[in-house]
């Protein structure tokens, strides 16, 4: 077989600040919107939580519960215990590592005078872990959480006062981190606004009559301070590479009806708007008849248009977990942002998600041919229920199999011309799963001793895939049984 990923593929995996590092309110930190997130738990698998709107008297509840279980506020420990999962990590042979820093431990109100040094120190220290291995810190700006300061004081990015918080917190991380992290990501999933209006967007549902319309505005504020923040980031670490990050949602249309086929396009353009703006720098025309048909009207000031154009990314980095089928029918299953049509041709996870590797490749077609950056696949994996044995070993051949058939796909793709960067497999060490806050819901390489009331000894335990994984990166690619 041809030779197939480049030789500085970048290989490792993916977490979250507020699923992983635990350490709640510890060392300045400030409150995060994902403090607030509730254990919602097996009932819920196959619907969409993220974008459960909150009101203030909701939030203030869950800052005073004294009863309810709310794992966001402890992760797997990983402030604790960075050292040895990078460790673990290291052994796999990572060449970078994916993880967010949370706002709130570097500004705790999201606005303050100074930077939280503790904070600054403690993300100092893990990069310093990472380079130590030869593994690349590869960062996201902000992942699923939100200062909640400001959303109870402005009501989040609908504030366009947010951009110029956030701007200031990025050039926080640029200067401090700027001979140790070359590789960023602005906003996780900047599309999922729409669905995380309060976890990601801070947006209150108080008062608000119009949801869309404010996640739109919302939606533009980010794009601003996005690519304001690029632009930073090429004036302070000019060897740098900073990204956008969408939740690729490739659907395809039901049947050869001219209509399912024109949903598939209209979702495509639904998705690629994100993009669009990020890559190209401009608005889409293609949005201009939907706000109209939705009653959006955006506020967008002088001087934004060159604000876009500006700041565009340097890559394209994405999550895939499943493909989405559009059309008349009305057969609903799961998936991690959004519900679709079942297909017949695919088997689904335990939650409902369709399981696609072809689908990756096509995707990653689609994408390069529209927009000739590079992509990096961020996000990637399958969330499963795994079994200790007696002698504690987890033989997770599924989830070998997932990984397996998705790399397959990468490999073909870039044979077939598509640039791409690296691979980071989602929730590389398990974590708390950002839509239900189950821990029972595994994707690691590494099992960690928690269940989903909170109990277990933390304990790191190597799976089958660990060992896997290992070869995987160890033959760059090529040796995939
Ligand atoms: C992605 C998010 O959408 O899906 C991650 O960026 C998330 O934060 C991942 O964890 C998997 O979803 P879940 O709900 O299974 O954790």
């Amino acid at each position: 077989m041809n030779k197939r990923f480049p030789d500085n593929f970048l290989w490792g995996g993916a977490t979250a600040a507020n699923q992983l590092e635990g350490a709640f309110l510890e060392d300045g930190k400030g409150w995060s919107t994902a403090d607030t997130a509730l254990y919602i738990g097996k009932e819920a698998r196959t619907q969409m939580l993220l974008g459960e709107p909150m009101t203030r008297d909701q939030v203030e509840f869950a800052m005073k519960d004294k009863k309810g279980h709310y794992p966001k506020r402890h992760g797997i420990d990983f402030y604790h215990r960075y050292k040895e999962d990078i460790t673990l990590m290291a052994e796999m042979g990572f060449k970078t590592f994916r993880l967010s820093i949370s706002w709130p431990r570097i500004f705790p109100n999201g606005n303050d005078q100074e930077p939280n040094e503790a904070g600054l120190a403690f993300y100092d220290a893990v990069f310093d872990e990472c380079l130590k291995h030869g593994i690349e810190p590869l960062v996201t700006i902000s992942h699923y959480e939100f200062p909640l300061h400001l959303a109870l004081t402005q009501n989040g990015w609908l504030s366009r006062d947010t951009i110029d918080h956030f701007v200031r917190y990025a050039e926080t991380l640029f200067n401090r981190y700027k001979d140790k992290v070359k590789y960023w990501l602005t906003f996780n999933e900047i599309n999922i606004i729409g669905m995380t209006g309060y976890l990601s967007g801070g947006i209150l549902a108080d008062g608000i009559d119009n949801m869309l319309a404010a996640q739109y505005q919302a939606g533009h504020h980010q794009f601003l301070a996005s690519a304001l923040t690029v632009k930073k980031c090429h004036e302070i670490i000019p060897d740098a590479k900073i990204g956008c990050m969408l939740a690729r949602m490739e659907a395809y249309p039901e049947t050869c009806n001219p209509q399912d086929v024109l949903a598939s396009v209209k979702a495509d353009e639904m998705n690629f708007f994100y993009t669009d703006v990020q890559i190209r720098g401009e608005y889409p025309a293609y949005m201009d008849s939907f706000f109209e048909e939705n009653g959006v009207v955006i506020d967008v000031q002088e001087g934004d248009r060159d604000i876009l154009r500006e700041g565009t990314v340097d890559f394209l980095s994405f999550s895939y977990y499943m493909s989405m089928v559009v059309g008349e029918s009305k057969g609903e299953t799961g998936g991690n942002l959004f519900g679709s049509i079942k297909n017949p041709y695919l088997k689904a996870s335990d939650w409902g998600w369709q399981i696609d590797p072809v689908g990756l490749r096509i995707t990653m077609k689609k994408m390069y041919q529209r927009y000739q950056v590079p992509l990096f696949i961020v996000e990637n994996g399958l969330g499963a229920e795994d079994v200790v044995t007696e002698d504690k070993r987890i033989h997770d051949a599924y989830r070998i199999d997932y990984l397996r058939d998705h790399i397959e796909q990468i490999g073909l793709a870039i044979q077939e011309g598509v640039e791409v960067m690296g691979y980071t497999p989602w929730g590389c060490i398990d974590l708390v799963s950002a839509s239900t806050s189950e821990m029972s819901k595994r994707y690691g390489f590494i099992y960690v001793d928690l269940d989903d009331d909170g109990k277990g000894t933390l304990e790191r335990i190597r799976k089958d895939s660990f060992y896997w994984y290992q070869k995987v990166i160890a033959t760059n690619g090529e040796e995939l049984a």
